[in-house]
């Protein structure tokens, strides 16, 4: 089946987002291993394999529609010290909220309600998995302060 040249566009720029979204989970939850920040390391890691299932979810469609999946990552925003992370990998998931939306808009207007669908559960993930959580970490830095929260993750 051929899809619409503009949603195939629209889905590799995507992918491009779930793919760096993977590496920098993957790097951070490294990272939170290495400092002994275990819980850290452990939920990351989970958003890791998410990402990589979004990924997985894009590729099929892009090859269904007849597109050429392009397996470039965006550019990572690394963090540097568990805050910055936290608030790095925040700034990532509304981005790809903004990004979904606009995608679902787009399909819509052709008429691609199958891709439509694929969107919608990853913007539920996005908000209501990743970014909810990412906002309660960063509230609970603010509520515990900093030593407190971290000696929660170990
Ligand atoms: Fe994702
Ligand atoms: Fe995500």
């Amino acid at each position: 089946m051929q899809g619409h040249p503009k949603v195939i566009e629209t889905l590799n720029a995507l992918l491009a987002g779930e793919l760096m979204a993977r590496d920098q989970y993957f790097i951070h939850s490294r990272m939170y291993e290495e400092w002994g920040y275990t819980k850290l390391a452990a939920r990351i890691g989970h958003e890791m394999e998410d990402e990589t299932m979004h990924a997985d979810m894009f590729i099929k469609r892009i090859l269904t529609l007849g597109g050429q999946p392009n397996m470039v990552p965006a550019p990572l925003k690394l963090g540097h010290h568990v805050p910055d992370m936290l608030q790095k990998d925040f700034e990532v998931e509304l981005e790809v909220q903004q990004n979904l939306k606009d995608a679902i808009k787009l399909v819509e207007s052709v008429g691609d309600y199958v891709t439509r669908d694929l969107l919608v559960k990853q913007l539920d993930d996005t908000e209501n998995d990743h970014a909810h959580w990412l906002e309660q970490q960063i509230r609970l830095i603010e509520m515990l302060g900093l030593p407190n929260y971290l000696q929660s993750q170990l």
